[in-house]
């Protein structure tokens, strides 16, 4: 894994933004995968800033996102749909039919999981991966279990999780329970994946995702088999590091 250290907050999204750049000038219809939360925000801003400063075109890429709560109909505003919408897609050139975000009302959740992972595949695969890590290690919401997880599918989230997002609902208990969330054959999938992390709440996670064994209750350990990762953190994040 490569890691690139940033000093802070706004130096991890220039840098991760250079990096998808780099990847849409090289190859303008590539399949990018996307995340939503709070950490991939600065690095979409800066992304929409190229677009808008220096003319980059997102015409004939394509995106396929990691993860959908469950229950959330693409105009709530919790949904990630709407997050990738704002934060995103309504800023850039972007065609809206080449833009993926797993359904939240899908009615056969099980199906829909493979349906979605065959459209990944059907498009190519992923040509670069985008990924935040969460508190407990999960990447997308692939949380800590038993085993890691090939499929998208439906995924119970747990407490930790659930408490975490709580800060962009009015209470925990709105917090929907579950997710459409892809799963690691997909991410792992991806010829390129990078990482990002910021912040001291990460820095447990960012220590045992690279200096602990794999473990599915360390999802994001499971990069450690990945050829192609770029893990790009700021230097809170890294505190743990030897
Ligand atoms: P965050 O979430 O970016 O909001 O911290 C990351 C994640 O849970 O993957």
């Amino acid at each position: 894994m490569i890691i690139i250290q940033a000093k802070d907050y706004d130096e991890m999204s220039r840098k991760a933004a250079l990096f998808i750049a780099s990847q849409v000038l090289l190859k303008p219809n590539c399949l990018l995968g996307l995340a939503t939360g709070s950490t991939p925000v600065g690095t979409y801003q800066e992304l929409i800033r190229f677009h808008e400063e220096d003319g980059l075109s997102f015409q004939q890429v394509r995106t396929v996102n990691l993860d959908e709560y469950y229950g959330l109909p693409a105009s709530h505003e919790q949904s990630y749909r709407f997050f990738m919408q704002e934060n995103l897609f309504d800023h850039i050139d972007i065609l809206p039919e080449n833009t993926h975000v797993p359904d939240g009302l899908s009615r056969d959740p099980q199906a829909y999981g493979k349906e979605y992972d065959e459209m990944i595949a059907s498009m190519g695969g992923i040509d670069l991966q985008l990924l935040g890590i969460g508190s407990n290690g999960h990447i997308a919401f692939n949380e800590p279990g038993r085993y890691f997880t090939a499929q998208t599918r439906l995924v119970d989230l747990n407490k930790n999780t659930i408490e975490d997002n709580a800060r962009f609902f009015e209470s925990a208990d709105e917090v929907p329970r579950q997710a459409i969330s892809m799963g690691m054959r997909s991410i792992l999938g991806a010829r390129r994946i990078l990482i990002l992390a910021s912040g001291a709440n990460k820095a447990e996670a960012v220590r045992d995702m690279l200096e602990g064994q794999v473990d599915p209750m360390i999802p994001a350990s499971i990069l450690q088999l990945h050829p192609n990762v770029t893990l790009v953190a700021d230097n809170a994040a890294l505190s743990l590091i030897s």
